[in-house]
This record gives structure tokens, sequence and C-alpha cells, in this order.
């Protein structure tokens, strides 16, 4: 059976920090599936199909990668897709409480899975969803944290003009 993992997360939107993950996780699995997970907790900027085409559009070109969205226990989703590993990413100090506590629940419920934390690449150690959103929204730059055609979207939905022009 083929090697498949899950690169689980809320993307909204999807950095070149995910980006990155993503295209690391399809050169060690056979198949990848980047998915969008819903948390009610959370009030994102994109509905959950934009956030899907975004990682779409930016991963058309690693044939194993598939994109799907998904409401539930991140465990049940990995079992029915019979997937051997989830695949996370870990910036700095700050994510590993949090992303250790995670990584041990799930096993604890998916014993057969294993989480692979995969250490960020240098240049996105700082890389948030949130931050890019901030820049954008006070009309920053943003083309070097996220693919063109996600700045585009971004701009669009939270960007104004830098220093308030029109
Ligand atoms: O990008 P995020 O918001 O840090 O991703 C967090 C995510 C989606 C991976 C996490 O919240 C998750 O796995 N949610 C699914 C619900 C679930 O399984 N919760 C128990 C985790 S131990």
């Amino acid at each position: 059976m083929q090697s498949t993992a899950v690169c689980p997360g809320s993307f909204d939107p999807i950095t070149r920090g995910h980006l990155d993950i993503i295209r690391r996780a399809s050169s060690l699995f056979e198949r990848v599936i980047v998915l969008v997970v819903i948390n009610r907790d959370k009030t994102p900027s994109f509905t959950v199909s934009e956030r899907a085409a975004m990682i779409r559009a930016c991963v058309q070109e690693l044939p194993n990668v598939e994109v799907d969205s998904y409401e539930g226990l991140l465990v049940d989703y990995a079992r029915a897709k019979g997937a051997c590993a989830i695949v996370k990413g870990l910036r700095a100090v700050s994510d590993f409480e949090y992303e250790f506590q995670m990584a041990l629940t799930n096993k604890k419920l998916l014993p057969e899975a294993e989480t692979v934390f995969l250490a960020t690449s240098t240049e996105n150690m700082y890389l948030s969803s949130s931050l890019v959103k901030q820049i954008a929204s006070f009309g920053g730059d943003i083309s070097g944290f996220v693919p063109d055609i996600v700045a585009e979207m971004v701009q669009g939905r939270l960007g104004k003009s830098p220093c308030g022009r029109q």
C-alpha cells in the first residue's frame, strides 16, 4: 500500500512556509493530502473552499499532493484515508508545547499513525498566516511571504493602500 501523509491546518491563507513543508512532505511520502480543517472556534478570513482553491493553485506542480477539507477529529480522517503520518511544520520553541500535546493525543487515539515534525526553513521561521493578514490590512507588501496568487486574494480581501492612500 502506498504511504499516505496528511498535512493538516487552517491555511487562512497558505504561506510560503506551509508550501515548503508540503513540498518536503511530498518527497517523503507517496501521497500527501493537504487538509483544510474547519475550526468552529476561529473566524477565518477565507471560506474553506477559498482556502482549498488557493492551496490547489499552489500545489499544481506536485502530482502526489491532493487538497481536501474536513470538520471533525483529525485521527478519524487519517484512519479513513489509511494515513501512516500526520506532517506538521515546527517554527520555533513556541510551537513545540502545543504541537507536542496534539502529537501525543493523536498517537493515543490512532497508534498506527506517526506525527512527523519538519523543522521550518530558516527564512520562514517568523512567518504565520495571521502576520500576513495583519501586514496586508495595513497596506504592507506580502509578496515575500505568500505565492503571488495568494497575495492577490489576500490584498483583495483585506488590503488597503499604504499610508491610507486611495
Ligand atoms: O493551522 P492550525 O490552526 O494550527 O491547525 C490546527 C489543526 C487543524 C491541525 C488542529 O486544530 C486539528 O488537528 N484540529 C482537528 C480537530 C482535532 O483532531 N483535535 C484534536 C487534536 S489532538
